[in-house]
């Protein structure tokens, strides 16, 4: 399980539980926070799941695919923290993720 720290683009911080396997997209849709697009449903096509991950948390995740950093060109909201949080999963070796999710595109 990963606890998930998320900030909201009007600055509310929600903590909320990931299950292992589950990708931060899914917890973040699932605890009810919609302003998170994530219009593709996971598949890679659409970079309405954009977040900026805590510098601090960075290290801890698998490196991005040459797709995800294509798709992650098309945002004009990205920056050196951008990732797609459709994929990133929970899994028991990240126990905590801080994320803020990004301007709409
Ligand atoms: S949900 Fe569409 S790319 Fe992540």
């Amino acid at each position: 399980m990963t606890e998930l720290i998320v900030t909201t683009r009007e600055g509310d911080v929600r903590t909320i539980d990931a299950a292992d396997g589950a990708s931060v997209m899914e917890a973040i849709r699932e605890a009810g926070i919609d302003e998170l697009l994530a219009l593709c449903g996971g598949a890679l096509s659409c970079a309405t799941c954009h977040v900026h991950v805590d510098p601090a948390h960075a290290d801890a995740l698998p490196p991005m695919s040459a797709n995800e950093d294509d798709l992650l060109d098309s945002s004009g909201h990205r920056d050196a923290t951008s990732r797609l949080s459709c994929q990133i999963r929970a899994t028991a070796d990240l126990p905590r993720l801080a994320v803020t999710i990004a301007q709409e595109d």
